[in-house]
């Protein structure tokens, strides 16, 4: 949908008359930012945050909303958790950041390994999309082959080898990828395959690879489609790789300590080889890491007789602030012990309450979810894949999203969507009612 459209709407008027120091926060970025951080073209009405507080967010206009952005994922304990912000305070005043080495590194290691299922050793970086692009380079170096394999309907960051998606009119059992975006060498595409996600297909395209696949990249749960119905497919997909002689990498920048402390490997019982981490591990500070097999890990280290290790380094990777966040938070997840059921009942009830409605008035919508996170997808009948998913309700999705930020909730410009410990199940409840009104608002505008 246009601009230009979008502004006649009279929820995005309403809205932006509304927001006026948002608006002009708006109008002084485009000066200035090439492109602001997340696309905040699809919240038509801007929102800049002034403060947070647990499951709030306040704007620079004044106006607080249930947040469910929480950050992108990474505040499973709610907005400045009490623990957090106290480690966050210590550490300033003894310095932020070193460079050479502290021991909160080690710490936040040890704590890693011990929830990491497939953990043997780990490497700190400062984003999930580092972590992603390591674990690429450490299996290539460990297996001695190019090739890597990302699913239909994936995202693990920004690098070249992960920025890929499928041709919409290629055959969904047999995905062919393409660049996403300008600016990637088409020579990419020779060293990267993609497989059909949620879909058995996928298991013989991999023992077809076996010679030249070095790794099968994966998220437990596909931020494009939640669920958590996986379980046993990505049981199988370990055990056909194993046979296959191919590495499995769990991508759990998100999942990692939200779906379970021990991430969707634990969550699904799925066995991997190396496994990337972000997000919740940080504490809300910027994080990267991997986790792995020890033996596939060792390509890191030069002192292991190796002649070539890899090459890995960042100024900021391990930086102490950062490390006492994720101790912090860690340390309060993991002696928390009814977090994640409680965690996980919240993103059901979310869930069962809004497709309770859609299904009541025969709406195109399933609220998608695997416990605490989820997205909204606008799609007629059963949802396999994201192949499943069309744009044909893409204005009433925007649109959808006005109005709920209008009931005083938002969801960030992704749309995937996320609750965390401060939230209550009143919280969730008001969720609920602002979600079904605005839907309803949808329908009797006929766009739905
Ligand atoms: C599964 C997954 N992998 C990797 C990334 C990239 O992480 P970052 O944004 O920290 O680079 C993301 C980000 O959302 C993600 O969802």
């Amino acid at each position: 949908m246009t601009a230009t459209r979008q502004r006649a709407n009279p929820v995005t008027q309403r809205l932006r008359a509304s927001s006026p120091k948002s608006v002009i926060c708006q109008e002084e970025a485009a000066k200035v930012m090439a492109v602001e951080i997340v696309g905040t073209v699809h919240i038509t009405s801007p929102v800049y945050v002034e403060s947070v507080s647990g499951s709030r967010i306040t704007d620079v206009d004044g106006k607080e909303y249930i947040d469910l952005t929480m950050g992108f994922g990474p505040h499973v304990l709610g907005h400045r958790p009490a623990a957090v912000e106290k480690a966050l305070a210590d550490q300033i005043t003894r310095g932020w950041h070193w460079g050479i080495h502290n021991p909160l590194q080690h710490r936040l290691g040890e704590m890693l390994v011990e929830a990491a299922p497939c953990g043997e050793q780990v490497v700190f970086c400062n984003t999930g999309t580092e972590a992603t692009m390591y674990a690429i380079r450490a299996a290539r170096s460990f297996t001695g082959k190019s090739v890597v394999a990302v699913f239909d309907g994936s995202y693990h960051g920004v690098h070249d080898y992960a920025l890929l998606e499928a041709e919409r009119s290629s055959d969904r059992h047999s995905p062919v990828p393409r660049r996403r975006g300008a600016g990637i060498p088409s020579e990419i595409l020779e060293t990267v395959t993609m497989l059909p996600y949620n879909d058995e297909a996928a298991f013989d395209l991999i023992r077809a690879n076996a010679d030249r696949l070095a790794v099968v990249l994966v998220e437990p749960v596909q931020s494009s489609n939640p669920r958590t119905d996986v379980g046993p497919w990505l049981r199988r997909l370990g055990e056909v790789c194993r046979e296959a002689g191919v590495l499995l990498m769990v991508d759990e920048v998100i999942t990692g300590f939200r779906l379970a402390y021990g991430g969707g490997q634990e969550y699904f019982d799925v066995h991997a080889d190396l496994a990337t981490y972000g997000k919740a591990l940080g504490g809300g500070m910027p994080i990267g890491a991997v986790a792995g097999r020890a033996d596939v890990m060792s390509v890191f280290n030069a002192g292991n007789g190796r002649a070539r290790p890899i090459f890995s380094g960042g100024t900021f990777s391990g930086n102490p602030l950062t490390m006492a966040a994720g101790i912090a938070a860690l340390t309060q997840m993991r002696d928390t012990p009814d977090l994640y059921p409680r965690l996980n009942a919240l993103g059901d009830r979310l869930a069962e309450g809004v497709n309770r409605h859609a299904r009541r008035y025969g709406m195109p919508v399933t609220m998608m979810n695997a416990g605490s996170m989820f997205h909204l997808r606008f799609a007629e009948g059963q949802i396999r894949s994201s192949r499943d998913i069309t744009n044909r309700y893409v204005e009433a999705e925007h649109i959808f999203y006005q109005h709920l930020q209008e009931r005083g909730v938002l969801v960030p410009g992704i749309h995937l969507a996320f609750v965390s410990a401060a939230h209550t199940e009143a919280d969730v409840d008001a969720v609920i009612e602002a979600a079904t009104a605005s839907l309803d608002s949808l329908r009797n505008d006929g766009m739905i």
